[in-house]
């Protein structure tokens, strides 16, 4: 068993999880996260059409996210973005609405090897992403890191887990 990693986080602070479909975001902000902290855009999707999955719910799920992240902002409560993030375009609203509450914005990316993402979303109970789609994240994600564009972005700070083994020894802290 590794070493837990912990990651001292601000308080409060907006975390951005960034990774493809199956990476196992979800699974890792339900397990460091009280619920209520995590706005994740497939409950979104499902509020809006009934369907996590769909696709065409988009537009007005971000909506909801981006509004529900702007009142936990001004409230002053750490909120989690459970949502995929891997383009810049993704990212930058996050960022500048933490910047405009005068919140720290903190990156937890999950950068396993594509295979292990790709069996993890094709083996999971219920919905499973096209596997398409998936690499297309894988992609983007990979451009986002080899180009150094999300150190530019304004992140606090930026925290790449490579591994199954780091993801499931990951720990966050919080000042009292
Ligand atoms: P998640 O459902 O957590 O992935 O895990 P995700 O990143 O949130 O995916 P999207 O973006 O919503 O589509 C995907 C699968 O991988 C398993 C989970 O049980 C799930 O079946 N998993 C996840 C593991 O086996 N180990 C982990 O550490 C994380
Ligand atoms: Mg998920």
């Amino acid at each position: 068993m590794q070493a837990p990693r912990v990651l001292s986080l601000p308080e409060p602070c907006l975390v951005v999880l960034i990774g493809a479909a199956g990476s196992g975001k979800s699974t890792l902000a339900a397990r460091l996260f009280p619920p209520d902290a995590v706005l994740s855009s497939d409950a979104y999707r499902a509020v809006v059409s009934g369907d996590e999955a769909d696709q065409r719910a988009t537009r007005t799920a971000f909506a909801i996210l981006h509004r529900e992240l702007d009142r936990r902002l001004a409230l002053g409560r750490t909120t989690v973005i459970d949502a995929t993030s891997v383009t810049p375009f993704a990212r930058r609203g996050l960022v500048r609405s933490a910047a405009a509450r005068g919140v720290p914005a903190v990156a937890i990316v999950l950068d396993l090897d594509p295979q292990i993402v790709l069996a993890r979303n094709a083996a999971r109970p219920g919905r499973v992403v096209p596997a398409d789609a998936v690499r297309r994240q894988l992609a983007d994600l990979g451009r986002s890191l080899r180009l150094g564009v999300l150190d530019a972005e304004g992140f606090a700070a930026v925290h790449l887990v490579r591994t199954p083994a780091e993801l499931d020894s990951l720990a966050v802290t919080r000042p009292a």
